[in-house]
């Protein structure tokens, strides 16, 4: 991952099982030398017993909203409505990570890519190999040096993050 950038809120979307890396992530951006680091967190689930990395958000004092498909737990709604308002508040002075499930992801990259933003996704496709042979987690990405317009890379070598700007979802 690039050096975060102290000029801008760095908002970080996570759904579900998505958000145990993203507490490293986090964790990484508030540490020593980067604790002027601005860090939001949005952690999503569809209800209370499937948030995870709650306390340990929390304990890393950061800006952290929970959000519930069914309001067990924080605000009720999607983390998409809390990173809106989020970009509002801060003016669309931002940086977004994201991890989470394909259609949180998808909705988390028309936001940005609307709203001109940089954007990370940390794709979660299948991976039965890992190790780049099976072609299984291939993620389809925008080359303009490709006759068709697009490559399929793999998640497992060549992800799993990719910024929001280069994936094709079909
Ligand atoms: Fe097999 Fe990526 S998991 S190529």
């Amino acid at each position: 991952m690039p050096e975060p950038d102290p000029t801008v809120t760095n908002i970080l979307v996570a759904g579900g099982v998505g958000a145990p890396p993203l507490y490293f992530l986090a964790q990484q951006m508030r540490s020593k030398g980067n604790g002027d680091c601005r860090v939001a967190v949005v952690n999503g689930a569809r209800t209370r017993s499937l948030l995870v990395a709650v306390k340990e958000f929390e304990s890393l004092g950061i800006d952290l909203s929970c959000t519930t498909d069914d309001g067990s737990h924080g605000v009720q709604g999607l983390v998409i409505d809390r990173l809106r308002e989020l970009l509002f508040e801060v003016n669309n002075r931002a940086s977004v990570y994201s991890c989470g499930p394909t259609p949180m992801l998808k909705a988390v990259s028309k936001v940005c890519l609307e709203e001109n933003i940089p954007c990370q996704l940390s794709v979660e496709t299948l991976m039965p190999c890992g190790l780049g042979v099976c072609m299984a987690c291939v993620v389809k990405i925008r080359d303009e040096f490709s006759p068709e317009g697009y490559v399929y890379k793999r998640s497992c070598q060549d992800g799993p993050v990719f910024t929001a700007n280069v994936i094709i979802w079909d």
